[in-house]
């Protein structure tokens, strides 16, 4: 039985690669987690940048607690199955009226996991619709192969590489995923998916977690993740804790050595060390 998607809702996500909306919250504690957001930018002097865009679930509590949500599991577990690991989390931020976009890509593309078993549900801390930027897919296109991508490193693309589908993308197929506060789309790590600049008056907040079942492992070499529903069986990743505190000392020191390590995977053969390398700050 399923926890609570419905069997229609399943095929459909099989079908299309995606499945929006799906609420998860009230718009109320959409916008208590925006405000305690912009409570630590405000302490910060300035939005999130650099590594502090991934992985923040192991930097905030109230991130912490976001990628355990059970409205979100439910819903993750209806599609991956019942032993789940969070294997990363990235802010999605476009300020308002600024250039930042994300080409048209595949997850699937500078990731090294093992199979194409990943579902990211991209959970809107704001209202993501077409006048400030929301993200796109074209529908189905989770069923073909790794397609080849171009790394453009474009500033403005949020994207690790800036890179970009090397084929040319059919935009009249293309569907935007209209989410209201509170809610949250699923898509397929192989669909096909992008989304323009925010030219509004408002930031648009997107948080975007990627959770994996136990089975996978990472080809590039070690990797870890956080264990947020049933038990891991396999050990093929380095288990991660979770923050008691904002800003937490050793979770700090941790989520340095973790993230450093995935910018290794994430940027292989380009040059670029780590997230915060001058060519890896995107936005
Ligand atoms: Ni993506």
């Amino acid at each position: 039985m399923p926890k609570s998607l419905s069997d229609g809702q399943i095929a459909f996500y099989r079908r299309e690669g995606y499945l929006a909306p799906v609420p998860v919250m009230s718009a109320a504690e959409a916008l208590r987690l925006r405000a305690t957001l912009e409570t630590i930018e405000a302490g910060m002097g300035g939005p999130l940048r650099g590594d502090l865009r991934h992985k923040a679930h192991l930097l905030f509590p109230f991130l912490a607690d976001l990628v355990r949500y059970p409205a979100i599991l439910d819903a993750v577990e209806d599609v991956l199955g019942p032993d789940l690991l969070c294997w990363n989390t990235n802010f999605f931020i476009k300020e308002a009226d600024t250039p930042s976009f994300v080409s048209w890509h595949q997850d699937s593309t500078y990731w090294g996991l093992s199979a194409p078993d990943v579902c990211t549900a991209w959970v809107a801390l704001t209202t993501s619709n077409k006048a400030n930027g929301a993200m796109a897919v074209i529908p189905g296109s989770h069923t073909r192969d790794q397609i080849p991508h171009r790394d453009t490193f474009d500033r403005h693309n949020l994207l690790t590489r800036g890179q970009e589908i090397a084929v040319e993308v059919d935009e009249a197929q293309a569907v935007p995923l209209l989410l209201a506060p509170g809610e949250m789309s699923l898509h397929h790590v192989r669909l096909m998916h992008g989304s323009p600049p925010n030219p509004s008056a408002d930031r648009r907040i997107g948080f975007a977690i990627r959770y994996i079942p136990t089975s996978l492992h990472q080809l590039e070499g070690e990797d870890s993740a956080t264990l947020v529903r049933g038990e891991d069986r396999y050990g093929h990743f380095e288990l991660e804790p979770r923050p008691a505190c904002d800003m937490q000392e050793d979770m700090l020191a941790l989520h340095s050595r973790l993230t450093g390590r995935a910018a290794q995977i994430l940027y292989k053969g380009t040059g670029v060390e780590t997230f915060n390398d001058p060519r890896a700050i995107r936005g």
